[in-house]
Formats: structure tokens, C-alpha cells, sequence
């Protein structure tokens, strides 16, 4: 674990020294599955990040104007409900403008943002100190969908907050095992306050992962080039399209990228072919209804659930302690 101190009120604490976060073992093991696919946590490089803040200023991505909406509409109840003293740890540091939202509602005596994007971490996590002075942030950079442990304990009260409804890039088991995990890590009186994208229409779906500014589709274009860099490989993103569609079945919006041409592509020394039409899976986004989302959290351990929603019924904020 490396300790930086970057300001009086900032300290980067960095996990992936003590297990790297993106593995390249990880991307030749999905290549080489009849099913190829890629983990969505490859989207996160720098340039991915800085794609993601675009998707969430489109408006088709109706998905973070609305949590903003459902935040601002409620922001101090929230805030009664997290009380004082606590310590803020978010998932995913996200979209600057809803933790500084957040920050200055509820005002936490420490901010704990947790990413595996580095350089993306750092940068949201400067401009936080700079403009609350007052706050004591520790960002954290760890890949949070594994098990993991704090380097040291805030000895408060957690309040763990995912938003942007991140857990439905996980399926529903793997969601269930993050709730469990996250009840435990939040310890004895932890609350979570989580964004849940819910189930709607296949036609505003469509449109929110089809953005007629192509701004989604270079977004996954991007994991070839992310791979490229981890494993020496030669993807060429040009031979590739951009598929995303909502599956009413599953509940489920599926990403993929589809092969143009057939082509063999070298990746750490393995050539992996591709016939054209073939596909990689990149993401899923599941969403969720009321009570779909209250029972996983009542699964997990968790208890009462307040929430609320915007006006459209589209995104819904649940607080569970
Ligand atoms: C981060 N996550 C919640 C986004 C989503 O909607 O599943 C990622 C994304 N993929 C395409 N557009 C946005």
C-alpha cells in the first residue's frame, strides 16, 4: 500500500500496489471463453473515465440527471438521516457534481472516494479539497468489487454511498455477494445509500446506451484500446462496432462488440480468432424494480429502506440501514 499526502486535507492511499487491479491473466481467460467477453472494469482508463462524464451529461442518459433531480429534491432528509460525524465512503468516485451534492449537505467529518481509475480519482478528489477546505478526504484507489480492507479505520459511523446505479453492472449474484460484502465492510450501525436505475420502457433504454452522439459507442470502443495497452495486444477498434440493446427478459441492458471482419488478433502471445458477426460482451446494466432491489438489500442483511424518486419514476435512491 502506497500513503501520499497531496494536501493538508487529501491523502491517496493506493491498494494496487498490494494486488495490481487490472489483470491481463483476467482479459486472455474472457477472450478464451466460447462467450468472449471482457469485464466492464476495463472501461475505466482515463479516457474511458473522462467518456463516462460525458455519457452522464447526454440526454438520452437520463440516468444522472435524475439521481441529481432526486438529490436535490431531498438532500436534507438525507442528510438528517446520515446525522453528524459520519464517515462518507463512496463507491465509484463518479460524477463530481453529486458528491460535492452530497459533501456539502451532509458535511461528514471524513470522505473516503474509492476508484480504480487513479489519475481519475486524484483529479475529482483535488478539486473536492480545494473547494471544501474543511473536509478531511482519504481517497482510496482499489478495485471495490473485490474484497478489500481499509488501511485504517475511521472509527465513525459509515455511510457507504453507491450511485449512478453502478450495481447493476453486476449480476444479480454478483450483486447480492457486493450488498453482503458492503453490509460487513460498513460494520455494526453502517448505512448505504444506493442509485438504482429502474425497469422501464426497452425505448428509453435503447436510446440511453445508443446516444445519437456516438459518445457510447467510442466508450466501449475504448476497452480494445485499454487492452491493447495491459496486454500487448492489437486490437484494432475500427474493426469493431457497437452494439447495446435492453433485453426484457433478463431486465438487463447488454453492450457488446461485434467483429466486422474475421481476424486474428495476438493478445500476450495467444492469437484469439474472430469471425465476423462474432461478438465480445463488454457490460450488463440490470435494472430494477422497487421490490426486486429491497429484497436483494433484505437478502443481504440489510434493513428499513427509505426512497425516493424523480418525478419520471425513472431512477430511484434507496437509503438502507
Ligand atoms: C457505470 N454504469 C452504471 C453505467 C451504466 O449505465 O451501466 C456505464 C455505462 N455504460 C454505458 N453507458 C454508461
Amino acid at each position: 500500500m502506497k500513503k501520499v499526502f497531496v494536501k493538508p486535507n487529501l491523502t491517496l492511499f493506493d491498494l494496487s500496489s498490494n494486488e495490481p487491479l487490472f489483470s491481463p491473466k483476467e482479459v486472455l481467460e474472457g477472450l478464451l471463453e466460447s462467450e468472449k467477453r471482457l469485464s466492464s472494469k476495463f472501461f475505466y482508463d482515463q479516457v474511458g473515465s473522462d467518456l463516462f462524464q460525458k455519457i452522464t451529461e447526454l440526454p438520452e442518459y437520463y440516468l444522472t440527471n435524475s439521481e441529481i433531480e432526486i438529490l436535490h429534491n431531498n438532500l436534507e432528509e438525507i442528510s438528517d438521516l446520515v446525522g453528524e460525524n459520519a464517515a462518507v465512503i463512496e463507491f465509484g468516485s463518479g460524477p463530481p457534481l453529486k458528491s460535492r451534492m452530497l459533501m456539502k449537505a451532509i458535511k461528514p467529518s471524513l470522505y473516503l472516494p474509492l476508484d480504480i481509475s487513479k489519475s481519475y480519482l486524484l483529479e475529482a478528489s483535488k478539486r473536492l479539497a480545494r473547494e471544501f477546505s474543511w473536509l478531511q478526504i482519504r481517497a482510496i484507489c482499489v478495485d471495490y468489487t473485490r474484497a478489500f480492507q481499509l488501511p485504517f479505520d475511521p472509527e465513525k459511523k459509515r455511510v457507504g454511498c453507491f450511485l449512478g446505479s453502478s450495481l447493476g453492472n453486476f449480476n444479480k449474484s454478483k450483486a447480492l455477494d457486493f450488498l453482503i460484502r458492503t453490509k460487513k465492510f460498513l460494520g455494526h450501525g453502517g448505512e448505504l445509500l444506493l442509485g438504482v436505475d429502474m425497469k422501464k420502457s426497452a425505448e428509453i433504454l435503447d436510446l440511453a446506451y445508443n446516444d445519437s452522439e456516438g459518445i457510447t459507442a467510442r466508450f466501449n470502443l475504448n476497452i480494445l484500446d485499454h487492452i491493447n495497452q495491459l496486454c500487448a495486444a492489437r486490437f484494432d477498434p475500427a474493426n469493431f462496432v457497437h452494439l447495446a440493446g435492453y433485453d426484457e427478459n433478463l431486465g438487463c441492458v447488454q453492450m457488446h462488440l461485434v467483429s466486422e471482419v474475421d481476424q486474428k488478433i495476438s493478445v500476450l502471445d495467444t492469437e484469439i480468432s474472430f469471425s465476423k458477426g462474432e461478438k465480445i460482451h463488454t457490460e450488463d446494466s440490470y435494472k430494477y424494480s422497487c421490490k426486486e432491489i429491497e429484497g436483494l438489500a433484505l437478502q443481504a442483511g440489510f434493513s428499513k429502506s427509505v426512497s425516493w424518486f424523480d418525478n419520471k419514476k425513472y431512477f430511484g435512491l434507496f437509503y438502507f440501514s
